[in-house]
């Protein structure tokens, strides 16, 4: 078999009740899989499954839980495809920035990803199956404020490499994500304008992602059986 076929297969997807998570579970389901939102909003995930129809379900989840994470990975019997894009945002000067805060973000970007692919693993088929986690730009390509960002994705990238030799013939990679316009509903019109115009003054592309681009990418990460071990840049040329 030279490429999975999406439909019929199960696709998770941790914080998949917004942006790249929620982008992914739209195309995935278009393409015939049938999809588990989950996230930690319960009326979020409602609009979403709502939005995307009877290929999608849900299960509320905070992926800082670990009997919590189990519990919903055993529910969803057979797992095809595990994407594991929650995360929160920490920006801050490395010297302001508190334990806690690194703490509370590795809690759940790393820990959430960790526990995500830990309980999955038993439901996941080893020949046919994949994982992908998500790690950023924010590691081979550095900004001030973004060493939080920079750990965490810096252990994604080298857990893939580990993983993908480890847990063979499973498929496991890293999508790392250029700056991607998710943060409308985080931001004032202004902000919003201001974060698009700084972001399209640096990148090639002259504008931020959008949410679309980011689900393509993840899709071919699950559907191309020959690529594993790898970090996937789609990142508008960032450098
Ligand atoms: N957008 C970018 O520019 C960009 C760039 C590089 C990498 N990435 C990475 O791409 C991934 C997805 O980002 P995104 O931009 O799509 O983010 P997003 O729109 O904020 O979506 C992330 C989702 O994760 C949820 N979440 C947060 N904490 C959680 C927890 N403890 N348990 C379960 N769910 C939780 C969020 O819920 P709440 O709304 O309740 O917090 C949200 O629904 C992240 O790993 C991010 O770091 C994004």
């Amino acid at each position: 078999m030279l490429n999975t076929n999406l439909s019929g297969s199960t696709v998770v997807i941790t914080g998949g009740a917004a942006g790249i998570g929620l982008a992914t579970a739209e195309l995935a389901a278009q393409r015939g899989a049938t999809v588990v939102l989950t996230d930690r909003s319960e009326a979020t995930l409602e609009a979403a499954v709502e939005k995307i129809g009877p290929n999608a379900d849900y299960r509320v989840l905070d992926v800082t839980d670990t009997t919590a994470v189990e519990d919903v990975m055993a529910s969803v019997g057979t797992i095809d495809h595990l994407f594991t894009c929650a995360s929160g945002i920490t920006v801050a000067p490395f010297t302001e920035i508190t334990e806690e805060q690194m703490r509370d973000f590795f809690e759940v970007k790393w820990w959430g990803q960790y526990r995500s692919v830990k309980a999955a693993l038993p439901h996941i088929p080893k020949e046919t199956g994949s994982i992908t986690l998500v790690s950023g730009y924010l590691y081979r390509k550095v900004d001030p404020g973004y060493s939080a960002f920079a750990a965490v994705n810096g252990a994604v990238e080298a857990t893939v490499k580990s993983l993908a030799i480890e847990l063979a013939p499973l498929r496991v990679n890293a999508l790392a994500p250029g700056p991607v316009d998710t943060h409308k509903r985080r931001m004032s019109d202004a902000e919003h304008r201001s974060y698009r115009e700084q972001v399209a003054a640096s990148l090639p592309i002259g504008r931020p992602g959008e949410v679309e681009e980011l689900a393509g990418a993840a899709l071919f990460l699950m559907e191309n059986t020959f690529t594993t071990g790898i970090t996937l840049d789609v990142d508008g040329g960032k450098r």
